[in-house]
C-alpha cells in the first residue's frame, strides 16, 4: 500500500518513518523546502530517541522518501494523511488554516480514490469541513470523484515517540464508510499482530477521544499537584499519597507524580481548545477551567520557594538550572515549565546558569544570550547559590553529591520532580526543598 503524509513535524514524521518500516511505501510531503532538503540528507529536525535510525533505514530501502511535491506524491496513493499543524488561535481554539489548505489542495490534485485521514489533534467537527474543503476543489474542477474522509487521532508521547507508534496501546479511527473502514484496517494490521487493538468508530467520537485522553491525563497533573502543595502544608508527604492511592487499580500508578507543570506542544494546548470548543457549544468545562488554574500556579512555584528562602531578594545570585526540556528524552522547548522559572529568576535579577544533556540548542532560540549555557551539570552549579533541578533527566538522578557541595556556594536543592532522596540529602548537609513533602524542609509556601 502507499500512503502520503503531508506535514513533516512530530506526528508527520514519525507516522511516516513507522509505516515505512513495516513495509508501506511512504511519501512525506512537506512545503518546507529546507526541512524537506535536510531530512532527503538523513537530518531530522526533531529529536527522538530511535527516529533516526529508522528514517534511515528505510530511506536507503526506497520505503520513505520526501518531497515538496504533492501533485507527484498523490499518484498511486491510497491514504493521505494530514499532519499538519494547528497552532492556537488567540482564544485557545486550534486554528486549522493548515489542515483546511491541505484539504482544499488534496481536491485540487486527486484524480483517484482516497481516504484523507486527519491525523493531527483537531476538535470535534474538523472531518466534516475537511470533506467540504475536499468537496469544493471538486466542484470547482467540474470532477466527480468517489472520496473518504476518517479521523485517526495519534497518541504517541515525545521521548517515546516510535515505541508508541510501533506498539500502540490502541488505535482509533474513525469511519463513516466500509470501504474506508476496510483500508484502514489493512493499513494498520502490521501493528494489532500482538493483540494491540483497533477501535473504529465515528469521525466526531474519534476525534473527541484524543482531547478527552489528554485532558483527563492533564486532570490527573492538576490535581496531583494540588493534592501535594496541601501535603506540603499539612505534613504530608505526597510521595507516600501517591504510592497509596496508585495501588488502587481503578487510580492506577503512572502519570501521579507531581512537579513544576505540564508542558509540551499537546497539554496546554489541547486542554485550553477543548475548553473553547465547550464555550462553542454554551458549556463551560468547569473542571478544566480549574485544570489550567492550577497548572499556571504550578509553573510558578519553584521561583516562589526560591524567593521565600532568600526572603525575596536574588538579585546577583548564581542559579543553576537543571535540565530545560518539558520532559526528558526530547529536545522540546515549547511550553516549558522551565522558561516560567528561568525568565522569574532573570526578572528578579538573577543570574542563571543552564545545562541539559540534548535541549540546549533548542533552548538558545528561547533564551538567548540571558543566560550561560554550561558545558555539564556541575560547572552550572559551580558558585551558584542554588540548584533547580527541573527536568528529570536520567544524567541527573545520582549527582555526586560531595562535589557538588563543594562547588556551591551553599548546598541548596529546589528539586521540581520529586527524584531525589530528601532525608539522605539533608543529612548530608543540604538544604532540600521538594514538591509537596514537608519532611525535610522548614519552610514549604503555597502559591495563590
Ligand atoms: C501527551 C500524551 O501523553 C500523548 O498521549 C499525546 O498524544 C500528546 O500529549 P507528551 O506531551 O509527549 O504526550 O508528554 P507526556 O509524557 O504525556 O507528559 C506531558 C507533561 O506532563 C510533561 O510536562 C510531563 O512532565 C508532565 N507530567 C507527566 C507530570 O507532571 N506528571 C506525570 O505524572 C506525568
Amino acid at each position: 500500500m502507499k500512503v502520503v503524509i503531508v506535514g513533516t513535524g512530530y506526528v508527520g514524521l514519525v507516522t511516516g518513518a513507522c509505516l515505512a518500516e513495516v513495509g508501506t511505501e511512504v511519501v512525506c510531503a512537506d512545503v518546507d523546502a529546507a526541512k524537506i532538503a535536510r531530512l532527503q540528507n538523513g537530518i531530522l529536525p526533531i529529536y527522538e530517541p530511535g527516529l533516526q535510525e529508522i528514517v534511515m533505514r528505510n530511506q536507503q530501502g526506497a520505503r520513505l522518501s520526501f518531497t515538496t511535491d504533492l501533485a507527484a506524491a498523490l499518484p498511486k496513493a491510497e491514504v493521505v494523511f494530514i499532519a499538519v499543524g494547528t497552532p492556537p488561535g488567540e482564544d485557545g481554539s486550534a486554528d486549522l488554516k493548515y489542515v483546511l489548505q491541505v484539504a482544499s489542495q488534496i481536491g485540487q490534485l486527486m484524480d483517484h480514490y482516497l481516504v484523507v485521514v486527519t491525523k493531527s489533534t483537531v476538535p470535534v467537527g474538523t472531518a466534516a469541513r475537511v470533506n467540504r474543503a475536499i468537496k469544493e476543489s471538486l466542484v470547482a474542477r467540474r470532477l466527480i470523484l468517489d472520496y473518504d474522509v476518517a479521523s485517526n487521532p495519534e497518541f504517541l508521547k515525545e521521548g517515546a515517540a516510535v515505541n508508541d507508534f510501533l506498539k500502540p496501546d490502541r488505535i482509533v479511527v474513525g469511519v463513516n464508510t466500509m470501504r474506508a473502514r476496510q483500508t484502514l484496517e489493512q493499513l494498520y494490521r502490521p501493528f494489532l499482530l500482538n493483540g494491540h487493538p483497533i477501535l473504529f468508530m465515528d469521525i466526531a467520537s474519534a476525534e473527541m477521544t484524543k482531547y478527552a485522553a489528554n485532558a483527563m491525563l492533564a486532570t490527573r497533573i492538576s490535581y496531583m499537584n494540588d493534592i501535594a502543595n496541601l501535603c506540603g502544608l499539612a505534613g504530608a508527604d505526597i510521595n507516600q499519597v501517591r504510592k497509596g492511592i496508585g495501588s488502587d487499580p481503578r487510580i492506577g500508578k503512572h502519570f501521579l507524580y507531581p512537579g513544576i507543570g505540564y508542558g509540551g506542544s499537546c497539554f496546554p494546548k489541547d486542554v485550553k481548545a477543548l475548553i473553547q470548543t465547550g464555550r462553542e457549544y454554551g458549556y463551560q468545562l468547569r473542571i478544566l477551567d480549574a485544570v489550567e488554574a492550577v497548572n499556571e500556579d504550578q509553573k510558578r512555584l519553584l521561583f516562589q520557594k526560591v524567593l521565600r528562602h532568600f526572603d525575596g531578594d536574588i538579585r546577583d545570585k548564581k542559579f543553576a538550572v537543571w535540565g530545560l526540556s518539558f520532559k526528558p528524552n526530547t529536545d522540546d522547548m515549547r511550553e516549558a515549565p522551565s522558561l516560567v522559572l528561568i525568565n522569574s529568576l532573570l526578572s528578579a535579577g538573577a543570574i542563571v546558569s543552564v545545562y541539559d544533556p540534548v535541549a540546549m540548542e533548542e533552548a538558545l532560540n528561547y533564551l538567548g544570550s540571558n543566560v550561560t549555557f554550561a558545558d555539564n551539570m556541575y560547572s552550572a552549579a559551580e558558585d551558584a547559590a542554588a540548584v533547580l533541578l527541573v527536568t528529570e533527566w536520567n544524567t541527573f538522578r545520582m549527582p555526586d553529591w560531595a562535589r557538588l557541595q563543594g562547588l556551591m556556594q551553599s548546598p541548596l536543592l529546589f528539586d521540581g520532580r520529586n527524584i531525589y532522596d530528601d532525608v539522605q540529602l539533608v543529612k548530608q548537609g543540604f538544604t532540600y526543598y521538594g514538591i509537596g513533602n514537608a519532611a525535610a524542609t522548614t519552610v514549604n509556601v503555597l502559591v495563590q
